[in-house]
């Protein structure tokens, strides 16, 4: 075919195209990475109450701020999570595997039947607990991406059918486990490593709690309770909701330590994983992982991926109201380190990659650094106020990681989280 004609016919696709409708998103601002660029900005204080109340014991902050800051989360971040442990919530377990791993561990699979029937709302719990150990131990609990069965290679792990995301899985159908992934994910989830240690670990897909997706609410735990009459809950609750309820099948397991169980999650898990510990005082300790912006990360500080970013592509995540912080963050009511404060006085450690802009590193130590007050009016150590340089620990109460290279979850990030809980978790 003559050359001028080839390009004739490769542009015709182009030339048919509509023209874009005058409503049009307006393109997002380029991405802020330099530190000199940041705008100015002012955090919201965690001991100043709404009214200007100084917060100054911790019986304030627990009966007066602390309250407070959850209803500001749920009305203008997160949404309000309306549901609890559902009565009919059943626990089956369908495998128990004593000698699993080499006889490392006792491995489990628990389907945690939300409105107690095998056709509803469920997720399969995969838990390992070290074998080496004879009392309860520590579990290690977090969510997954893509199905238990790409957190390990172990080849009797079945291939689910819930929807699954496809991280870094290029190899995968998106949104479709296949055993093309089994153990794809494997250096997010050492478990040979957590088991030496002499921790438990559990995890379940979050795609099985509620597909990250819009339009999938009704089939999952959102489904099961009416909405709050104000701050519907977003994906992110739904997820956060499904972790209490991994816990509430841990409590009943003997063989674990429901005093020890540190929660954590990466990336948009990770964000889960900050809200879910938040709201539930269970959960013994808190790891983010890279959870970036609506995770650990400061909204007010425009660094990396900010409000207006989250809410152009996952507004679902959130309630409908935070859409209305895009490009408007100074008007937030809260911001981040305020989240990382309603942990407190329990251990949190936030990591990053050191090279990981668009989760905004910097900012995640700066929400740490900012939440510290609180865990001293709580008797307890903040941040010393540098940055650290990478893969040093600073390991006061609330901790913070910085790890060498990009948005990942890998072994050091695990042996801070192991390091950080045997120090506060004895
Ligand atoms: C995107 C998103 C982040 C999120 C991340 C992830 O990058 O913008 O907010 O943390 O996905 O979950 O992997």
């Amino acid at each position: 075919m003559p050359l001028r004609l080839r390009s004739l016919l490769a542009s015709l696709p182009f030339l048919l195209l509509p023209a874009p409708p005058m409503h049009a998103a307006q393109p997002l601002p380029p991405t802020i990475t330099e530190e000199s660029q940041v705008p100015p900005y002012e955090l919201p204080q965690p001991l100043l109450s709404s009214a200007n109340t100084p917060i100054l014991s911790p019986s304030q902050w627990e009966t007066l701020r602390r309250p407070e800051l959850l209803r500001l989360f749920e009305t203008h971040v997160y949404g309000k999570t309306p549901l609890g442990r559902p009565d009919a919530l059943r626990f089956v377990v369908r495998e128990e595997i004593p000698n699993a791993r080499g006889n490392q561990a006792t491995r489990l699979r628990v389907a945690l039947l939300f409105d107690g029937t095998e056709t509803g709302p469920q997720m399969e719990l995969l838990v390992y607990l070290p074998n080496h150990v004879p009392g309860p131990v520590p579990v290690i609990l977090g969510l997954n991406f893509d199905g238990n069965y790409t957190t390990t290679a172990e080849p009797d792990l079945p291939v689910p059918s819930h929807w699954a995301m496809g991280l870094f899985a290029n190899k995968l159908e998106k949104h479709t486990p296949s055993p093309a992934g089994r153990g794809i994910h494997q250096h997010l989830w050492p478990y040979a490593y957590a088991l030496e240690h002499g921790f438990g670990v559990a995890t379940a897909a979050y795609g099985e709690i509620e597909p990250d997706a819009d339009g999938f609410a009704p089939q999952g735990p959102r489904g099961l309770a009416p909405l709050p009459e104000s701050g519907a809950w977003g994906r992110i609750g739904a997820w956060a909701w499904g972790l209490s309820r991994a816990m509430d099948y841990l409590e009943t397991h003997p063989r674990v330590d429901a005093q020890r169980v540190v929660l954590t999650g990466f990336s948009r898990l990770g964000k889960a994983a900050l809200w879910a510990g938040a709201q539930d005082p269970r959960f013994a300790m808190v790891a983010s992982f890279g959870s970036g912006a609506g995770g650990a990360a400061l909204s007010k500080r425009l660094f990396g991926e900010t409000v207006q970013h989250l809410v152009a592509r996952n507004a679902g995540w959130f309630t409908p109201s935070f859409t209305q912080y895009a490009a408007n963050e100074a008007q937030l009511p809260v911001d981040q380190h305020e989240l990382l404060a309603l942990i407190a006085p329990r251990p949190l450690l936030v990591t990053s990659g050191s090279t990981d802009l668009w989760s905004d590193p910097r900012g995640e130590f700066l929400s740490a650094l900012a939440a510290s007050p609180v865990y001293q009016l709580l008797g307890h150590s903040g941040l010393p106020p540098t940055m650290p340089p990478a893969s040093s620990l600073l390991e006061s109460r609330i901790g913070y990681f910085l790890r060498p290279g990009a948005h990942d979850v890998t072994l050091e990030d695990w042996q801070a989280l192991l390091r950080f809980a045997k120090k506060h978790l004895p």
